[in-house]
């Protein structure tokens, strides 16, 4: 890895072994892309790439040169109203009402390593070797705005991590209204656009769009990152599929209101925005102040989908989450939700929690309804003490009494919001966001509190903290179920409330720092009524997500599929629930339901007293299975095989890290009558391994299972051997590969 400059040239040469980065200082300063893609022998020279035009109706920066538009020449930091016309990363409104700005190079600097983003989360180094960066210092010249751009390449993978950071050394006031993470201009368009989109409990399924001239974008303008588009895209070439081809990943670090966007432009060129979503934003700059972007993370691929989501895996679940859990199995869990909702005595909680420790359960969940005058949704929130009319003995008490068990506990907590019937809100009823003279908006009957003010966080920091110091506390769940609404923070002036949603989250961020430094031990999981806010800046702080209110098995094929694209297994909250479902009341097998909750943070979401004994066996042969093979399902190397977006069948697969141990997972949504055989090739496994099959007791060499396939065929076929039993709708089967000497 490392990182050239090219002093004659000018021509900056970011590279490791999968990829190569270039960039050159134009001729009027600002900072050109020339190549981003497969890894290429350096030179000298790139400045061949550089296209220049005599174009008719081009607008043209100098005198006496036709050819030096802004407007097709590929760049790093664009801006408008230059002779470029497309959209741009930067906009700075300054106080006479232009917002044209001119940035030019100043300096760069390269060193090894990487450094932490102040107040936000980000990709991380532990060790100078892993990484290097290098830092570009634009400035422009009038405004005295001067801008760092900051690009990370990692030793491994395709990687290149980006931000920037705006520093006021005018003497004038600028207000910040565009200031993307990244701009990736790449000089064609032959790509498909792929997207994780959704609503509440259907969140992340893969869309994907065939790119075409003008805008294709999405976005989140609701305060979090959303359930209904993930900051998350890639690009796809056509021919690519998930096993080979070229691939470009985009995903931003951040949790709130982003914008992610293609702009095929008239010469079919292609210009990839991702940051802070400019719509609403707006960030005044006080001279001698600064304003960090968040960090977006570009990875390339040239092994298809699967190659760019392993390497945002690894990327992920070592460099980016962080603390005491990044590398360790995550317990399995019963959390109390869907098995008592607001209806509960310590008495029953403790009567599931036995249950389930008998199954071989480790943690016990305790989630919403605990706390202040909690009893329905329209209460409570914001006081955050237990009730001790349904927890006689507090959290304390109930703590106590799980670990008795033998196991440990955990808490719901939704720090972020207030009920107007609560404590709370009667003693700070400005401390949430709401507009002077208009509606204050709720959602589920809640309010959302202005964490953009640090007395509103300490608050609850030290409610929150009082808990966790007196009680024995192993895990949290971070939920949050509302978007914002009517933003507007109290205390701040009139000029600055376009940076409420920013601040907002950096406050959570803060809570989340805070909190997750004081309990290190603590398993933190995010929530956003499911996967609402399930993105990389959370990932930062808690290293797993709850990815769907949705805990049906068919449902959740196709969530934690297009969840996998991005984000680790190891990250993905899974659990088995009872059927009917409560989400769309469908009935699958109990097997098939851990079947798909065994890839991902696995756990229950019922009350397992209320299971036959012939269940609960079934579930203590899941418990073990879990614990056997946890290692390789959440943290070996995944494989998407089959997608549940283009047929009936969804076959994934996680390997050991030795590739001695394989788990195949087979999924067909409805049964079909006198199907066709099946088989899928297999991917990851050692050529010349023999593996035994758990399903068939069959010895096969890797290259077999890879090459002509693992077959899976069933019994409703008329194809299978044997007694096999019938299947019905919504059948699964896990494989176990085991490599034999
Ligand atoms: C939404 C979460 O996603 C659920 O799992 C549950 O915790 C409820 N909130 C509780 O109110």
């Amino acid at each position: 890895m490392s990182i050239i400059f090219h002093e004659k040239s000018k021509i900056f040469h970011l590279h490791n072994d999968s990829i190569s980065y270039i960039m050159m200082i134009l001729e009027n300063g600002h900072l050109g892309q020339l190549y981003c893609g497969k890894r290429i022998h350096d030179r000298e020279d790139f400045s061949y790439l550089l296209e220049k035009a005599p174009r008719p109706m081009s607008s043209c920066v100098y005198e006496d040169d036709k050819t030096f538009s802004l407007e097709h020449i590929r760049q790093e930091m664009p801006v408008y109203g230059t002779t470029d016309y497309r959209h741009p990363a930067v906009e700075v409104l300054q106080e006479n009402g232009s917002r044209i700005s001119e940035f030019g190079y100043q300096e760069h600097r390269i060193f090894s390593g990487k450094p932490r983003l102040e107040g936000l989360p980000a990709t991380y180094t532990e060790d100078d070797s892993e990484a290097e960066t290098l830092i570009i210092t634009l400035k422009d010249e009038l405004t005295g705005i001067k801008v760092e751009l900051s690009y990370t390449i990692f030793v491994k993978g395709g990687i290149v991590a980006k931000n920037m950071c705006f520093f006021n050394e005018g003497n004038g006031s600028v207000h910040l209204t565009q200031a993307m993470s990244l701009c990736l201009d790449l000089p064609d368009y032959e790509y498909e656009w792929i997207q994780l989109s959704g609503s509440w409990a259907r969140e992340r399924h893969v869309k994907n769009r065939i790119l075409t001239h003008g805008i294709t974008a999405i976005g989140s303008m609701r305060g979090n990152s959303s359930h209904e588009q993930n900051p998350f895209i890639a690009l796809k070439r056509p021919s690519a599929d998930e096993q080979q081809g070229e691939v470009f990943g985009v995903s931003l670090i951040y949790s709130g209101n982003f914008l992610m966007q293609a702009e095929v432009d008239a010469h079919d060129t292609l210009r990839v925005l991702a940051g802070i979503n400019p719509s609403g934003f707006d960030w005044k700059l006080d001279p001698g102040e600064h304003f960090q972007t968040p960090e977006a993370v570009l990875v390339y691929s040239d092994k298809g989908l699967n190659g760019m989501s392993q390497t945002f895996h690894g990327l992920y679940q070592k460099r980016l989450a962080r603390g005491y859990w990044r590398d360790r199995e995550r317990p399995i869990l019963n959390n109390n939700w869907e098995a008592t909702y607001f209806d509960f005595t310590e008495e029953k909680l403790v009567e599931i929690a036995e249950k389930a420790k008998e199954c071989g359960v480790e943690l016990f969940v305790l989630d919403d309804g605990w706390f202040g005058k909690r009893c329905s949704d329209h209460a409570g929130l914001g006081d955050w003490i237990a009730n001790t009319e349904r927890l006689p003995n507090g959290i304390t008490g109930l703590a106590d009494r799980i670990e008795d068990l033998g196991m440990k506990f955990g808490l719901w907590v939704e720090l972020e919001m207030v009920n107007k019937d609560s404590d709370l809100y009667r003693a700070h009823p400005d401390w949430i966001l709401a507009t002077p003279g208009r509606n204050q908006s709720h959602g589920r009957f809640q309010h959302v509190l202005d964490f953009s003010r640090k007395e509103v966080v300490d608050h609850i920091y030290e409610m929150i903290a009082k808990i966790l110091s007196e009680a024995k506390v192993s895990y949290i769940k971070w939920d949050m179920n509302r978007s914002i609404t009517e933003c507007y923070s109290a205390v701040l002036p009139s000029d600055r409330q376009g940076e409420i949603f920013h601040r907002y989250i950096l406050g959570v961020y803060d809570l989340y720092e805070r909190l997750t430094s004081r309990f290190p031990h603590i398993l933190f999981e995010s929530c956003a009524s499911g996967g609402g806010r399930f993105d990389a800046g959370m990932l930062y702080y808690a290293p797993q997500g709850w990815a769907s209110d949705n805990s049906d098995a068919a449902e959740r094929i196709k969530i934690q599929y297009g969840t996998s694209m991005c984000y680790p297994i190891s990250s993905i909250g899974a659990h088995v629930s009872v059927i009917p479902n409560h989400q769309v009341f469908r009935t699958t097998p109990l097997h098939t339901r851990a079947n798909v909750a065994y890839f991902g943070a696995f756990g229950y979401e019922l009350d397992l007293n209320k299971l036959s004994e012939e269940e609960i066996k079934e579930v203590k042969e899941q418990v073990c299975f879990m614990k056997k093979y946890r290692k390789i399902l959440q943290f070996g190397t995944f494989y998407r095989l089959k997608s549940p977006f283009e047929g009936n069948e969804m076959v994934w697969m996680a390997v050991s890290e030795d590739q001695k141990t394989a788990i195949v997972g087979w999924y067909r949504i409805l049964n079909c009558v006198n199907a066709t055989f099946t088989r899928v090739e297999l991917q990851g496994l050692n050529p010349n391994y023999q593996y035994s099959n758990s399903q068939t007791g069959r010895v096969h060499y890797g290259d077999e299972l890879m090459n002509l396939g693992l077959i899976t065929s069933d019994s409703t076929a008329g194809q299978a051997e044997g007694d096999a039993v019938p299947c019905t709708d919504f059948e699964s089967r896990i494989y176990v590969l085991e490599a034999v000497e």
